[in-house]
């Protein structure tokens, strides 16, 4: 998989790409991640990337043409199609079953939106998707992209050591994942379930089941009805 990320601060990304599992992820060649600032696909000597609206109002607004620029240098980089997506506060609420969705792409263009808007042709004429993570809004799309690429690169395939570790996730099957402990069994008045460490391995799966279930109702009902 190859990602493209445009954003005016790719600084930014250095906290997620080039620590723990993405950045791992890249040294084994599962994925490759790219960072393009937005300013060098200007063409003034401001390098400016925002302007104020038509029509008026508070605010700057990212300039469609070094987008426009940004997108097309990067596809012409990359062999085979490329899907374009937006974040912001506007797009298709990322889950789990989405992050899985785009983890089969293998190119993704990122835009990281900013300020109090963008041009509206990045939407209408670049993105091919819109991608929010939840509804509140950032100031800009960085963060956005970050967790949609940790969401994405844990689940390219020789990414995760343990391949259970995914089987048995929160949200596999719409289901929150079930209680964990480790050594020590006993500490303190905390007791960990007998059940784990009976050793019989059908009832702790059932054990296991009945919790995950459990809890989904109690702390997310919403995920059962889907
Ligand atoms: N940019 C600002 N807020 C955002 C959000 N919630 N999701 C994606 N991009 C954003």
């Amino acid at each position: 998989m190859r990602i493209d990320i445009i954003s005016i601060f790719p600084k930014m990304f250095s906290a997620v790409l080039d620590e723990s599992m993405v950045k791992r992820a890249q040294l084994k060649g599962k994925v490759k991640i790219f960072t393009h600032d937005l300013r060098d696909y200007t063409l003034d000597k401001h390098r400016k990337v925002d302007d104020r609206p038509f029509g008026g109002g508070s605010g700057m607004v990212l300039q469609v043409e070094p987008i426009f620029r940004a997108v097309q240098a990067i596809k012409k980089k990359i062999k085979g199609k490329a899907k374009v997506i937006l974040l912001c506060p506007q797009g298709k609420r990322l889950n789990q079953a989405y992050a899985k969705k785009l983890s089969g792409c293998r190119n993704l263009i990122l835009i990281c939106g900013h300020y109090e808007g963008i041009d509206e042709r990045v939407r209408q004429y670049l993105a091919d998707e819109e991608v929010s993570i939840g509804d509140y809004v950032l100031t800009g799309g960085e963060l956005a992209a970050m967790v949609l690429v940790d969401s994405l690169v844990r689940l390219l395939p020789g990414v995760l050591g343990d391949k259970n570790s995914l089987n048995f996730e929160s949200f596999e099957g719409n289901l929150l994942e079930y209680p964990q402990y480790s050594r020590p069994a006993k500490f303190k008045n905390w007791p960990v379930p007998e059940v784990l460490v009976s050793g019989d391995h059908r009832k702790i799966n059932a054990w296991r089941k009945l919790q995950s279930f459990k809890r989904t109702r109690l702390k997310r009902p919403d995920l059962l009805k889907q």
